[in-house]
């Protein structure tokens, strides 16, 4: 059996998910998803998959570590970062490889491979709105929240909520606290909304879940507190530590539920756990980083993730 892995051979997630198909006795096939930008040699000849001049037409399944989306390329200036002079057309090029990387995905998908994530899924979940909804919908407390281009709105919700932190919708940049500067610059919001929510204090939690199997969960520990864990330097250079966390059936139902209504076979649940045992869950990743945690404490993760690409029924941790 042949499975794709979506993603760099220079990515140590993606070579530690092969070494492990390959012990489920799978063949893995490495398709680069620079390869069009790399301008290697890739068609599609009357429906049948050419990639790098080797037919993979009967991929069985893939891991997508991620999707090529377009972007315009931009320069560094003393201003800041601004447009490059030709943005146009390389724009417009990485429109159409990105269009030929989701139209293979599709496809394969509709010839019955199983994708860890499904590209639909994978896309629609970088939309934290919906998630929260989904989250909602299954019964998870999740943080009140407010998504907003409108400043006397997000006065009126810090007037209430009072603790409130900002982060934006598609990810990518670190959370802070709505206070101070921020405040003061509120009318910036009106170029585009921005997620506003009461500030949970607690662990950071981060859950793998693969189908019904929670195959991992942790609490994330850096030396120092920070409100978002990753701008710890020593998060960002490998020195975070992990502790197992027991969860509850109930959040563990949750976990569950949340993951099949945005469709994700595999996800990264991040969840905060107050000192008053409260479990509130902040989003779902569809394609989340875990290698440090398989490495510390031995959690198989990769091996989920193989097992989920071939169609085998997920091996549940030791105990
Ligand atoms: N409401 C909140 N209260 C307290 N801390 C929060 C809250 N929301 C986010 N954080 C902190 O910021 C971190 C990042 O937030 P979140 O997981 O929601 O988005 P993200 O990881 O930036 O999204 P993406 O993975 O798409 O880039 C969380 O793990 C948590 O540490
Ligand atoms: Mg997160």
């Amino acid at each position: 059996m042949r499975i794709g892995i979506f993603g760099s051979e220079n990515d140590p997630q993606c070579l530690a998910i092969a070494k492990e198909l390959r012990a489920l006795g799978a063949d893995d096939v490495l398709l680069r998803y620079d390869a069009l930008e790399a301008r290697l040699p890739l068609s599609v000849l009357d429906g049948r998959y050419l990639y790098r001049g080797v037919d993979v037409d009967d991929l069985q399944g893939a891991y997508l570590k991620a999707i090529p989306a377009p972007y315009a390329p931009t320069v560094e200036k003393t201003t800041g970062e601004v447009l490059a002079d030709d943005w146009f057309a390389s724009y417009m090029h990485s429109r159409e490889r990105a269009s030929y990387y989701v139209a293979w995905l599709l496809e394969l998908q509709a010839r019955g491979a199983r994708l860890i994530n499904a590209p639909h899924a994978a896309s629609v979940l970088q939309y934290k709105p919906f998630q929260l909804q989904a989250l909602k919908r299954v019964g998870a407390r999740i943080p009140r929240t407010l998504i907003s281009n409108d400043p006397d709105q997000i006065r009126d919700f810090k007037a209430e909520v009072k603790d409130v932190i900002f982060k934006p919708l598609m990810g990518g940049a670190i959370t802070r606290k709505l206070e101070g500067e921020a405040l003061d610059q509120l009318e910036r919001v009106r170029n585009s909304p921005v997620i506003f929510q009461e500030c949970i204090d607690g662990d950071d939690l981060r859950v793998m879940l693969a189908h019904d199997t929670i195959v991992s969960s942790v609490a994330i520990r850096t030396p120092q507190q920070h409100l978002d864990f990753r701008d710890d330097p020593a998060y960002a250079d490998g020195h975070a530590s992990y502790e197992p966390v027991e969860l509850p059936a109930q959040v563990q139902q949750f976990c569950r539920g949340a993951a099949r209504l945005c469709n994700l076979a595999f996800a990264g649940i991040d969840i905060k756990r107050t000192a008053s045992g409260e479990w509130v869950f902040l989003e779902l990743n569809s394609s989340p980083i875990y290698l440090d945690v398989e490495w510390k404490l031995g959690h198989r993760i990769s091996r989920a993730i193989a097992e989920l690409c071939v169609g085998k029924p997920v091996t549940p941790p030791d105990r």
